[in-house]
């Protein structure tokens, strides 16, 4: 495991006209992520994903729970954790007026990379920054500027890095080319946990996850895992005698659900569910004027554990 962590809490302080206020962001937090995966944050805004990555990251000292990253405690050798992990925050983080080049040097220096300028010019390379390392920050485009801040977070090569909602306000272009960067950052050996409020990239992207709403994990385990315990898939039917159909269908499916002519079939495995339901009807002599198989998604998941719609919370795609 590269990062174990039970029972992280944070409570913060504000104040407001009507006195102290507390905001309990986390409110004990239990993970673990094994070394060359990469680990999921789905949650809605506030749900505590930025909370939990800066305790990770000892920007932030939990009020409660414990921590080993790479091999070192969170609370007790903080500097060692922090020689292990890159982190790019939800910001980003580059620089208006110095070259992209400057700043990653400059982060080779604090990290103290014996090569800083040969570090650096790896690093640009790798993602593609070359052309434009020596123009300001301000001129590189929204999906160059967040490669020069996932860039300032690896230039001394840690085998874990934190990528605070990595692709928030790309363009689908610019997302899908990060996302084949963090895949390729796995392949080399790079342990990745990010956070999302995307359901599709929680989904495409990561090989294990957890939900967290209101500073707590509601589910936790791979997409498949986790969508498999909540409904499988879906096959929807229109059908000339829905009523028969639902009672032919019955013995093969999970469940069977009518609403008017259209009859929903959940089933565990709906692609290998399909042939014998066609062939059941085909005996009954039962017509079918169209028929969809649907995979359910992680917004199901949420909305099973919930009782939300991550959708409604105005937060995902
Ligand atoms: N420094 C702080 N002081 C007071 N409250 C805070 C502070 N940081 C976070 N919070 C509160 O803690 C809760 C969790 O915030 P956090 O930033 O961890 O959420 P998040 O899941 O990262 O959300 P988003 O998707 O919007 O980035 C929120 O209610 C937030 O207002
Ligand atoms: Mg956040």
């Amino acid at each position: 495991m590269i990062i174990k962590a039970h029972d992280l809490q944070k409570t913060f302080t504000t104040k407001s006209r009507k006195g102290p206020q507390k905001v309990e962001a986390v409110r004990g937090v239990d993970m673990e992520v094994a070394a060359g995966e990469i680990f999921g944050v789905l949650g809605p805004n506030g749900a505590g994903k930025t909370t939990t990555i800066r305790m990770l990251t000892t920007l932030i000292r939990p009020d409660a729970g414990r921590a080993v990253i790479a091999g070192h405690d969170l609370l007790k050798e903080p500097a060692a954790v922090r020689s292990k992990l890159g982190y790019v925050s939800q910001a980003g983080g580059v620089e208006d007026t110095t070259s992209a080049r400057a700043q990653i040097m400059m982060a080779a220096k604090i990290h103290g990379v014996a090569d800083a300028a040969g570090a650096t010019a790896d690093v640009l390379e790798r993602f593609d920054l070359t052309e434009m390392a020596d123009r300001p920050g301000r001129t590189l485009s929204g999906g160059q500027k967040r490669r020069v801040s996932i860039a300032l977070g690896l230039v001394h090569n840690p085998p874990l890095l934190f990528l605070d909602e990595p692709t928030t306000g790309l363009d689908p272009q610019n997302r899908a080319n990060l996302w084949d960067r963090i895949r390729q950052l796995r392949e080399s050996g790079t342990s990745v946990l990010l956070s999302t409020h995307y359901l599709d990239e929680a989904d495409a992207l990561c090989d294990r996850l957890m939900i967290v709403d209101h500073g707590r994990v509601v589910a936790e385990g791979t997409p498949a895992e986790l969508k498999r315990e909540v409904s499988g898939d879906v096959i929807t039917l229109r059908l000339d005698d829905p009523e028969r159909a639902a009672e032919t269908l019955k013995p093969l499916a999970r469940e069977t659900r009518l609403d008017g002519d259209v009859l929903r079939v959940y089933a565990d495995d709906g692609e290998h569910t399909l042939p014998a339901l066609l062939r059941a009807l085909e005996e009954q002599g039962i017509k079918l004027s169209s028929i969809a198989l649907d995979r359910c998604t992680l917004d199901d998941v949420f909305l099973a554990k919930t009782g939300r719609s991550l959708r409604d919370t105005g937060a995902a795609a």
